[in-house]
């Protein structure tokens, strides 16, 4: 069931999404699989402004962080009015940057509830009617759950073309959570249905891409790691009453006679991708956004498919929360080997993580909070 890549897949991801692909090649990984290539856009700076994450702790430390410019949201519009920032579990980040004079802007992940992200829009002044793109990192409801709302609130006011990039079909399929005895009750379903009427085109691909000319999502993470999904979600594969994901656009489809009866399995989230930038005199920026499928597997896909390998900041939620000791640990040997200038753990990164990340590689650690925007570059 884990992803692999096949030239199929290079074509499917060129049909779909022609504008934006800018793919240079193949090359094979480790394990003999065709690793598609882009080339990176490098730029001049880039901005990541939490929006929502599971706190907003104003007394939060590390303002100085050598190398980048760390801003941490105190104070704030609409204090006079009693109205604060909101904290729930769940993830968005509005991502800047720049190339020369050009400015380029992203939502990434809609966190679980609009409530809390369009309050967190309007008190942090970000401008919604400039993002050039949307993009979603996999089909979970804490990070897809305000995307409607968001939409009712400002599609009017954005360019009239807006399209939300995902990893593949696999960001649409029904989700449940585990009731006890076999149960399960709704986690949720991002429905194209809703898209549509909001006038926003999806852009799937399982290849990476380029957006915008700026970013770069990974495409579907290849398991090469020590690392597996740990437990979470589960997914129905299928469409019924109008929604949901269709097997067919799995370019690796190996379903069992269960999964096409819609017999909900243990989530792989095989569409899962990052969104990542090459940031000028310093590296990759990787962002997870929840990591199931690894951060070791993730970060290495982002090197393999641009070639970079230096990686600079790796950013966003680990899942590392429920981890045993034991594998955390793996995991965290692992990650010091790959020499990464700053580590930014989010959302549902753990507490476990943020203690061995204190003792393993304190210099390294970021910590962060909602309402902080992290700058690297000019
Ligand atoms: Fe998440």
């Amino acid at each position: 069931m884990f992803p692999s890549f096949s030239r199929r897949q290079l074509l499917q991801a060129s049909a779909l999404a022609a504008p934006a692909l800018t793919c240079t090649g193949l090359s094979l990984d480790a394990h003999g699989a065709e690793t598609p290539r882009i080339e990176a856009p490098l730029v001049d700076s880039l901005s990541i402004q939490v929006v929502t994450d599971a706190t907003h702790d104003i007394f939060i430390s590390g303002a100085q962080v050598p190398g980048m410019r760390v801003d941490r949201a105190r104070g704030f519009r609409g204090a006079m009015e009693r109205r604060a920032l909101r904290s729930e579990h769940g993830l968005s980040l509005y991502l800047t940057s720049q190339k020369g004079s050009e400015t380029r802007r992203f939502l990434l992940d809609f966190g679980w509830t609009a409530e809390a992200l369009n309050n967190n829009l309007e008190l942090l002044g970000l401008d919604v009617a400039a993002l050039d793109a949307l993009i979603v990192s996999h089909g979970h409801l804490d990070h897809t759950g305000g995307l409607d709302g968001f939409l009712d609130k400002h599609r009017a006011a954005m360019r009239e073309d807006l399209r939300l990039y995902l990893g593949g079909e696999d960001a649409f399929c029904y989700r449940h959570s585990a009731a006890g005895n076999g149960a399960f009750v709704s986690y949720g379903v991002l429905d194209r249905r809703m898209l549509s009427a909001a006038r926003v085109r999806p852009m799937l691909s399982e290849d990476p891409l380029v957006i915008e000319g700026h970013a770069f999502t990974t495409g579907a993470v290849p398991r090469t790691s020590l690392e597996r999904v740990l437990p979470n979600s589960f997914v129905e594969f299928g469409q019924r009453d109008g929604a949901g994901c269709n097997v067919a656009g799995y370019a690796n489809n190996h379903f069992t006679p269960a999964e096409l009866a819609g017999q909900p399995v243990p989530d792989q989230h095989l569409h899962e991708h990052a969104t990542c930038f090459h940031v000028k005199d310093r590296g990759l920026v990787v962002i997870t956004s929840c990591g199931h499928a690894g951060i070791i597997n993730t970060v290495r896909r982002a090197q393999q498919v641009t070639g970079v390998q230096k990686v600079y900041a790796l950013v966003g939620g680990f899942h590392l929360a429920m981890a045993s000791t034991d594998y955390l640990n793996r995991v965290m040997a692992e990650l010091k080997t790959l020499d990464i200038q700053h580590v930014f753990p989010m959302h549902c990164s753990g507490t476990n993580f943020l203690e061995a990340a204190k003792r393993e590689m304190p210099q390294a650690l970021v910590l962060c909070t909602t309402g902080s925007r992290f700058t690297f570059g000019a």
